[in-house]
């Protein structure tokens, strides 16, 4: 099986971004399963800076791009990021890049809908990107989303639109907001489709054939697995799967086309948005990393939570996740700390636990119980070989696979595209 699946092993913004585009040269095709235009992608390449939402991050490097039904698509981010991108020198044609057909749309009522719940003041926010995810999932899950293949027939749209607002403007009542316009929202919708249709494509077909030519595929995930609507800590999640099962049901492969699964981790933690996180700096350290690392959200610019590294997550999104091998990224970030923790269990009354317990309450009390290692005080930065680095730094990634129970397939040391060590070619199995 010659396909890898790239997946965020942690609360997302791990780097997933920067290695599939380096990935993707060994790529025939990079398809998207899952999240929308929440997800906030970085590359860098050349000294030139690339930002990726809804567009696969193998479009860069101009690689057949799959927008999966498991994506929730908004037509105006979607064309809004095309643009920039072309405007960067990135062609983009429907030759290359293909949407789902069966792909939910987020609509402007889920963007408000997100925004109306996230204002609350009663501590139950989530801390959303506030981009309707969450709505526009709800909607396809209660089947009464409107789909990329609903713009192909602009006469039935009216009822759609209609059978939506219904339950939408039930809401928007109970929040004290103005009811939507069925009209407008039509006409937006009919106004926008000829943009959004002629990248419409069965994608499940074009994967099939691709894979049957025995074509290589990478199947990039958005988010982490602790951001997973079921494996997360909930409910501070996301609204999707955000596991490599996910690649199989969001593109309509089989669950062996998933391929090796790469997990990609941070070598310290980072979260945006409310919800647990054991190990978190709020000290000079965190500040540090959040400096160094330049731990700013690509889709909000909310400053990231920064915290050392977790290995009790990262085993258990491991097993939960699926990962075959994992790529440590941002070990540069760790250049010139004295001394690194490394969180290898919790306390919880007295109790040692070896997992995230999976009630609110406990998840908000755990204690990290940590380790201490030896920093390094040379330079990781831009390393592209095993022989770059300093022996602190080996031992560093060496006690991570131990203690996560996953070997490192990759390393990444700077932002820039060529700045990676290969240990295992994933698609090589
Ligand atoms: P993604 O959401 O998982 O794709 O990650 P983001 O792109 O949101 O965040 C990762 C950030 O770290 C981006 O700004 C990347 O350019 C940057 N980055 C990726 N790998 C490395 C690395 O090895 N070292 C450093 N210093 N930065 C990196
Ligand atoms: P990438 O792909 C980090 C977080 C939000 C919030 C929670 C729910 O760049 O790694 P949502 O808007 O999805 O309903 O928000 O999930 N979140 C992310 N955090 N990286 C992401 O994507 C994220 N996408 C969503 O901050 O806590
Ligand atoms: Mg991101």
């Amino acid at each position: 099986m010659a396909n890898v699946t790239v997946i965020g092993a942690q609360w997302g913004d791990e780097g997933k971004g920067k290695i599939v585009d380096w990935l993707s040269v060994r790529a025939d095709i990079v398809a998207r399963f899952q999240g929308g235009h929440n997800a906030g992608h970085t590359l860098v390449v050349g000294g030139k800076t690339y930002k990726l939402s809804l567009l696969p991050s193998g479009v860069v490097r101009g690689k057949p791009s799959l927008i999966g039904n498991g994506v929730v698509l908004d037509p105006w981010a979607f064309t809004a990021e095309v643009e920039k991108l072309r405007a960067q020198g990135v062609a983009i044609t429907p030759e290359t890049v293909k949407i789902a057909e069966t792909a939910a749309l987020i609509l402007p009522v889920h963007r408000e809908l997100d925004g109306f719940r996230e204002m609350r003041d009663d501590g139950m926010a989530i801390g959303t990107t506030r981009r309707g995810i969450g709505p526009a999932y709800e909607d396809k899950v209660g089947r009464r989303a409107i789909r990329v293949i609903d713009l192909a027939d602009p006469a039935a749209l009216p009822r759609r639109v209609a059978d939506l607002l219904h339950h939408h403007n039930a809401l928007r009542r109970g929040h004290g907001q103005p009811e939507a316009d069925a009209d407008e929202l039509v006409r937006a919708l009919t106004e926008i489709a000829p943009q959004i249709l002629p990248f419409a494509a069965p994608v499940w077909r074009v994967l099939d054939e691709a894979i049957r030519e025995g074509k290589k595929v990478l199947f990039e995930g958005a988010q982490g697995a602790l951001l997973d609507v079921d494996h997360g800590t909930y409910p501070f999640v996301t609204s999707s799967n955000t596991v490599a099962g996910q690649a199989a049901a969001g593109c309509g492969v089989a669950p062996r086309a998933a391929g090796f699964v790469l997990g990609i981790v941070k070598a310290y933690t980072t979260r945006v948005g409310e919800g647990p996180f054991p190990t978190e700096l709020t000290d000079a350290a965190g500040q540090r990393l959040g400096e160094r690392g330049h731990e700013f959200g690509t889709v909000t610019g909310r400053q990231r939570r920064c915290g050392w590294f977790d290995a009790v997550l990262v085993r258990q999104t491991v097993t939960a996740g699926g990962v075959d091998g994992v790529a440590l990224t941002k070990l540069d970030v760790l250049d010139g700390f004295e001394e690194i923790r490394v969180c290898t269990a919790y306390e919880l009354n007295g109790e040692r636990l070896d997992r995230l317990p999976a009630g609110r309450a406990e998840q908000a009390a755990v204690k990290p119980v940590y380790e201490t290692l030896r920093g390094w005080s040379g330079s990781t930065r831009g390393a592209r070989s095993w022989a770059e680095l300093p022996a602190e730094a080996v031992k560093y990634v060496r006690r991570i696979e131990e203690l996560i129970g996953c070997p490192a397939a990759m390393l990444s040391t700077s932002p820039e595209r060529e700045d990676a060590i290969l240990i295992r070619d994933p698609f090589l199995g």
